[in-house]
């Protein structure tokens, strides 16, 4: 977090709709959220057509009675800007403001986030909005920041129409200034598609055959930006009326939404922070939150909020399942032990009425006497008792790379695979650090890695000249980098890398490919060393690495899978299949104990241990996702924070539990 939110420890709250209640419910509101220890709300998110019911025309007494409540009852705002549903009359008057489809589908309201985001009617209204916002709010003493829009992108990454088409265009005239660069860029050669005007690009829209795949790298590109603009526009405004409130808006980094350019995002953000909701079918999801919140705090470069998550099931997927005992503490306090500084749900009360009438709450539709308001009202307690953590940081000695450009790049059509998935492989990497309790930063392939001792590139597909010099010089250095196969294939402009794969990285791995030979789903060829491949495998030949393990059968019998290689004065590994779980996890382990990294503790299985890093202490958060009770080792002088007991040697977690240990620093 840039800044820090004028509150005191751990924020507290969810998305409150009081808009969508008769107002004599808003008095119990009041009363349960003291109850529960709510510190702080989000408002107004949705809340545009009865703030404005007609262009120009404005309404904000009830908004004025919202705040002035909160602030009588001691509980901050967080103040949204409710551009993310424009009411119907805006689109009655701005029709060409709908977004269109790949298709040419014109689409047309009655739910939310359906509208074209490079709309300057859109634009103009939002701008409007903020401003009248702002000006009047910029003083309320409930207000500690400003939550522009919600979820940028989540229901409109993508707009097609003709607007969108000139956005594109000036998108790319400053991209690449000439039409020849641009064509050259694109490889236009090809299937006849050099353009000799600007007018003649369009956006990727359906079309007969594959499209040019930089065309369509590009576009992604421009969408994640032109929403990027329509924040700053926002921000902008709300910073010239109120220039000490922070701004925020939520991320969604989590398994479903790759539309946004986050590490483009995030320095534009006083404040980071995101929405994470668990998927049904996830067996382990607790995977799937530490992941997400080590990104997030890698793209905060610290502390930040959790904005949204479910206290049960959701309402948004095929089967939605509720939180198992002790599952709503465990996933609350797993963010914190990642670096939030405050938790927040979607949504306070349980909504009577609308599409999300059968999502979970803070407050369901049984009222207090439920599992979930008592399990509302305990880390209500729990987060008050971690009120001294709030600003600590997580060291990490590992860093992973994520890039948006490549995932885009390797998930289009056409590839040699079209299996690939670049979160399900940066999972496979990320789940054997997480079960050996190492703590790990995402970084941009071209961060500064002079923290860190190991870097793992799961998958980065495209890289450019600069991020490719970074990595290398990293291990060149001395530092360990390990590298998935599919990586430093083409340039920024998806061009293939020539000489051999893994183009850019061929020199420091010390290999050379010449043909790949990705794997059917079913194909799992065996290893000399155990385990077997999967989805990939590719014909290399060592020039300088030796290798580690090798094909015992099928078309590449006694070709390396896994090699290791000395460079500079560091070592590079190039993993050039997707092995076995098993495998890969003996062999990350292998890795990152050659390189000197260890976890922040040892623990039983399926213990998670987190460490926080406080200016005078070490948090060490303990969460027993298993089914037995564990007892870990602790220094002398130790405090379990959530019961505020001393402990002598060793504390207790018992099955499903979570302990939060202050511990004296040990670095
Ligand atoms: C989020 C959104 C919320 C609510 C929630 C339901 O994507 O920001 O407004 O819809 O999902 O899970």
């Amino acid at each position: 977090m840039t800044r820090s939110l004028k509150l005191p420890g751990i924020a507290y709250g969810g998305d409150y709709n009081p808009e969508q209640w008769p107002e004599e419910v808003w008095a119990e509101d009041m009363r349960l959220m003291a109850e529960a220890g709510v510190t702080m709300v989000s408002v107004n998110i949705f809340s545009w057509a009865l703030l404005e019911p007609s262009e120009g025309t404005y309404d904000f007494s009830r908004l004025d009675r919202i705040l002035d409540m909160l602030y009588a009852h001691g509980i901050a705002a967080d103040l949204a800007t409710p551009t993310a549903a424009p009411p119907a009359w805006f689109f009655v008057e701005h029709p060409d403001a709908l977004p269109v489809d790949q298709d040419g589908r014109r689409l047309s309201y009655g739910s939310r986030q359906t509208f074209c985001p490079s709309s300057p009617a859109y634009r103009a209204a939002a701008l409007r909005m903020a401003g009248e916002l702002g000006r009047r709010y910029a003083d309320h003493p409930a207000v500690v920041m400003w939550h522009v829009h919600n979820e940028y992108g989540c229901h409109n990454a993508e707009c097609y129409c003709d607007v969108s088409a000139e956005a594109f265009r000036a998108w790319l005239q400053d991209r690449y200034a000439s039409l020849d660069a641009l064509n050259h860029a694109w490889g236009t050669t090809f299937w006849s598609q050099w353009y000799y005007d600007w007018n003649q690009i369009l956006p990727p829209r359906a079309t007969g055959a594959v499209p040019n795949p930089t065309h369509q790298l590009d576009w992604r590109r421009f969408c994640s930006d032109a929403l990027l603009s329509l924040y700053e526009a926002e921000s902008e405004v709300l910073r010239a009326a109120a220039p000490e409130t922070p701004a925020t808006t939520n991320f969604m980094v989590n398994f479903s939404f790759e539309a946004l350019d986050y590490w483009r995002w995030a320095p534009a953000l006083d404040i980071v922070s995101n929405d994470h909701y668990l998927r049904s079918t996830d067996a382990e999801s607790q995977i799937d939150i530490a992941l997400s919140g080590d990104l997030v705090r890698s793209l905060a470069g610290g502390p930040w909020l959790l904005m949204e998550h479910s206290t049960g099931a959701v309402n948004w997927q095929p089967v939605n399942r509720a939180k198992t005992a002790g599952e709503l503490r465990r996933n609350a306090l797993a963010h914190v032990a990642r670096g939030a500084d405050g938790i927040a749900y979607f949504q306070w009360r349980a909504a009577k009425a609308g599409a999300e009438q059968w999502h979970s709450a803070m407050l369901p539709h049984a009222g207090t006497d439920s599992q979930i308001w008592r399990d509302v009202v305990r880390l209500g307690a729990d987060l008050r008792a971690l009120a001294e953590v709030r600003g600590s940081t997580t060291p990490a000695q590992v860093a992973i790379t994520w890039d948006w450009n490549s995932s885009w790049a390797m998930e289009l059509p056409s590839q040699p695979s079209g299996e690939l998935r670049f979160l399900d492989l940066v999972r496979s990497w990320y789940e054997p650090l997480w079960r050996a309790g190492v703590q790990v930063d995402f970084v941009r392939p071209d961060a500064d890695l002079s923290p860190y001792r190991l870097v793992l590139v799961p998958s980065l597909y495209l890289v450019d000249d600069e991020s490719t010099a970074n990595l290398t010089t990293f291990a060149e250095r001395g530092g360990t980098l390990a590298v998935g196969f599919h990586s430093g294939m083409v340039d920024a402009n998806c061009h293939v890398r020539l000489g051999g794969y893994p183009g850019a990285f061929r020199e420091a791995l010390g290999v050379r490919t010449d043909e790949l030979f990705p794997l059917l789903p079913g194909q799992t060829p065996t290893l000399t060393e155990g385990g077997t491949g999967t989805l990939w495998s590719e014909r290399v030949r060592l020039e300088g690495a030796e290798a580690v393990t090798s094909y015992t059968d099928g078309p590449l019998t006694g070709v390396p899978a896994v090699t290791r290689n000395s460079y500079g004065t560091g070592t590079t590994w190039y993993i050039a299949t997707h092995p076995d779980p098993t495998t890969l996890a003996t062999l990350l382990d292998r890795i990152r104990t050659e390189a000197g990294v260890a976890p922040v503790r040892t623990t039983p299985a399926d213990v998670e241990a987190v460490l926080r890093r406080g200016p005078d202490a070490d948090y060490l958060f303990l969460i027993n996702h298993s089914d037995e009770s564990a007892e870990v080792p602790v220094s002398p002088g130790a405090v379990e924070l959530l019961t505020g007991k001393p402990l002598s040697g060793s504390v207790g977690v018992p099955a499903g539990e979570v302990a939060v240990v202050r511990e004296p620093r040990r670095d």
